[in-house]
């Protein structure tokens, strides 16, 4: 069986303090009311990483970078590389978000970089993919999608890919409140894993997890986590709140 995983991003957004007691408060629920079967992961910002990994259990729960540089070390100011994300307790790196893409002009080749110094060092990539409204509107965005696909997770090894989450994010539906419907989601969903079956074999598209991600909310959840290839959710703004991102959590 595939993992249900339902993991926040915090994007740029809170203080170190506010941070922990965010993360204090989801654990406190997650140990009281148990998150059963479902993976929880919190993406971070990089500063807060060690401090939210001390605060909580990170049995229950684990914690994601949002990033991390294309580069093992050296002379690049500013850059924080996946074997210090590592070396911090994080579990998991958020990896081409439509964020990234657009603003930092992170290409397939520069993720590509990324996602193989993630795996060297032990990491778990969320890898995001999600096409923009003009091409869902020209309906080619399945194509789009698993282009993204092919030029990245789809070059590496068996092994490799299998330690891979899949996060779909279509950008219209990020941070806009409005989100896919549940056929939409479902549909893009088989889309990625009759693609990965294609190139993988079934047996490791039946084990990826794949899961959504686009104003994902406490009333949406439950829907869009019902849908067959649904794996779980890539969260934003309702992983900010502590209640909101427990009832998504216990969506399943
Ligand atoms: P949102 O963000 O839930 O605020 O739409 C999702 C994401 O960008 O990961």
């Amino acid at each position: 069986m595939r993992k249900k995983v339902v993991a926040g991003n915090w994007k740029c957004n809170t203080t170190l303090q506010e941070g922990v007691e965010l993360a204090k408060a989801v654990d406190a629920v997650v140990a009281e009311k148990g998150a059963e079967d479902v993976v929880v992961v919190m993406g971070t910002p990089f500063t807060h990483i060690t401090s939210v990994v001390d605060a909580i259990n990170t049995e229950r729960i684990g914690v994601a970078s949002q990033n991390c540089a294309a580069e093992a070390k050296g002379a690049f100011t500013g850059e924080v590389s996946a074997a210090m994300v590592k070396s911090t307790g994080a579990e998991y790196v958020i990896l081409g978000h439509s964020e990234r893409r657009d603003y930092y002009g992170e290409t397939s080749e520069i993720l590509n970089k990324k996602l193989a110094l993630a795996l060297e060092n032990g990491l778990t990539p969320i890898f995001c993919c999600g096409e923009a409204l003009a091409i869902r509107e020209a309906g080619t965005q399945n194509d789009f999608v698993i282009n993204q696909l092919k030029e990245t997770i789809f070059q590496l090894s068996a092994e490799d890919f299998k330690k891979i989450v899949i996060a779909y994010e279509p950008i219209w539906a990020i941070g806009t409140g409005v989100t896919a419907t549940s056929d939409q989601a479902q549909d893009m969903h088989a889309a990625i894993r009759a693609a990965v079956a294609e190139q993988f074999g079934q047996e490791i598209a039946d084990g990826v997890s794949i899961l959504y991600g686009g104003s994902c909310n406490p009333k949406n959840a439950n829907d869009i986590f019902s849908k067959a290839d649904v794996d779980g959710g890539l969260i934003g703004g309702a992983s900010m709140k502590a209640e909101d991102f427990i009832q998504i959590i216990n969506a399943y």
